[in-house]
């Protein structure tokens, strides 16, 4: 018989899988070209001559982007997970890029003149659990597509130029939302009338009066 024993059979198995396994790991893990990519993009929207002082001189090709200022990366796989680029007078638009950056959880950009409307991109945005977009002059609706992040938990949009009324399926499946600003923007309509009864439970924290 030249079959082999059951234990040897098991130990080839688990070679091959550690195999694959690590194999997978690094080339998913490494692999930062779209990250660094949409964050380029990004930086290339940004019109206001005071980010030099910034972003524009940190956020450079040559070193890696978990290095550059306002980003985290995941301590396992080295993917972007958070941008924190808050009250640094950056001025400019988002770039439909921004939805590259897949492994984003937590996102904050309040606090700067950031204006335009905002991509649809962003229903790319799948882990995303934090936005906070407030204080800045975005205009226009909302996405409607914004309502397939439903692992939102803080969403902050308050004091921009939004305007429209909001879909009334907008936060339907939202169902980890705790906080939730729409306040000083130009939004029409009863917004409370979106939010479903059962939504209620978790929200700690709703401001959407104009
Ligand atoms: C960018 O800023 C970070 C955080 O302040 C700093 O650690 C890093 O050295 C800076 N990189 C460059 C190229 O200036
Ligand atoms: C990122 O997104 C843009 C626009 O959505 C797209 O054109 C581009 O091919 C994407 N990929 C990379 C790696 O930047
Ligand atoms: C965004 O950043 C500002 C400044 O650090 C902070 O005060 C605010 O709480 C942050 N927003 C969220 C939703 O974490
Ligand atoms: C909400 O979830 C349901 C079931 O997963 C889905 O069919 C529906 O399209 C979702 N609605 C929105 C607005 O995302």
């Amino acid at each position: 018989m030249e079959r082999h024993s059951p234990i040897l059979q098991l130990i080839a198995l688990l070679f091959l899988l550690h195999h694959l396994l690590s194999h997978n790991l690094a080339s998913t893990t490494i692999d930062l070209k779209p990250d660094k990519s949409s964050l380029l993009a990004f930086k290339s929207r940004i019109t206001d001559d005071s980010f030099d002082t910034t972003l524009g001189k940190n956020w450079t090709t040559k070193t890696s982007v978990c290095n550059w200022i306002g980003v985290t990366c995941g301590s396992h796989h080295r993917r972007v997970i958070a941008l924190e680029i808050s009250y640094m007078s950056l001025e400019g638009t988002i770039p439909p890029h921004i939805g590259n950056l897949s492994f984003l959880v937590y996102l904050n950009i309040t606090g700067n003149h950031f204006h335009g409307d905002l991509p649809k991109e962003l229903v790319h945005l799948s882990q995303l659990r934090v936005v906070d977009f407030s204080n800045n002059g975005f205009a226009g609706d909302l996405p409607k597509e914004l309502a397939h992040l439903h692992r939102l938990r803080v969403v902050d949009f308050s004091s921009n130029n939004f305007a429209g009324e909001l879909p009334r399926t907008w936060f339907g499946n939202m169902t980890d939302l705790e906080e939730l600003h729409l306040n000083l923007n130009g939004f029409s309509g009863m917004i409370t009338l979106s939010l479903g009864y059962r939504y209620f439970y978790g929200l700690i924290a709703l401001t959407c009066m104009t």
